[in-house]
C-alpha cells in the first residue's frame, strides 16, 4: 500500500490547499508567489505531490530545478516551508509516522529547490 493510499485522496488535496494558502501570506516566504497563478500552482503541485507519494498520477509538469533556479530561496526558508507542512500535517489529524514519511521524501528534494549556496551572493 502506497503512502498517499494510507493517507487518503481527499487528506492529501485538503493538506495542500490549506498549506499553500498559508504559504502564499507567510511573511517568510509569501513574496515568492506574489503574482503568480495560485490556481494553476496548486494545479501543478498536487499532480506532483500525488506522485510523489506513490498515487495513480504522474506530474508533466516543468522540472523543479528550472522553476525554482530563478527563485532565491534560501535554507531559512526551506526549512519554513517544510514547518507550515508539518503544521497543516498535524491540524489535519495525521499520524507522525505519515508525516515523517512525507516529510523525508520531499527532503530529498532540497538540492533541486535550493541554489548552490556558494555561488549565492545575496
Ligand atoms: C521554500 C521552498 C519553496 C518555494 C519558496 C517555492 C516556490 C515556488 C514558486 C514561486 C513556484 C511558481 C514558479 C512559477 O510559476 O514561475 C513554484 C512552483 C512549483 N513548486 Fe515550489 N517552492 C518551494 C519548494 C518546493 C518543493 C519542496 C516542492 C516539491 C515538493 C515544490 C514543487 C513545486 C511544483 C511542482 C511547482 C509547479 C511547477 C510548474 O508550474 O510547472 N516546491 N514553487
Amino acid at each position: 500500500m502506497s503512502l498517499y493510499e494510507d493517507i487518503g485522496a481527499e487528506r492529501v488535496e485538503k493538506i495542500l490547499r490549506t498549506f499553500y494558502l498559508r504559504c502564499f501570506e507567510d511573511v517568510m516566504i509569501g513574496h515568492f508567489f506574489f503574482e503568480k497563478d495560485h490556481e494553476e500552482l496548486l494545479k501543478h503541485q498536487l499532480a506532483f505531490t500525488i506522485g510523489m507519494l506513490g498515487g495513480p498520477v504522474s506530474y508533466q509538469g516543468r522540472a523543479l530545478t528550472l522553476v525554482h533556479n530563478p527563485l532565491p530561496i534560501r535554507p531559512p526558508q526551506f526549512a519554513r516551508r517544510r514547518m507550515i507542512l508539518i503544521e497543516t500535517m498535524q491540524a489535519e489529524g495525521l499520524e507522525q509516522g505519515l508525516i515523517d514519511s512525507w516529510i523525508s521524501l520531499e527532503e530529498k528534494l532540497k538540492s533541486l529547490i535550493l541554489k548552490d549556496q556558494s555561488s549565492c551572493q545575496s
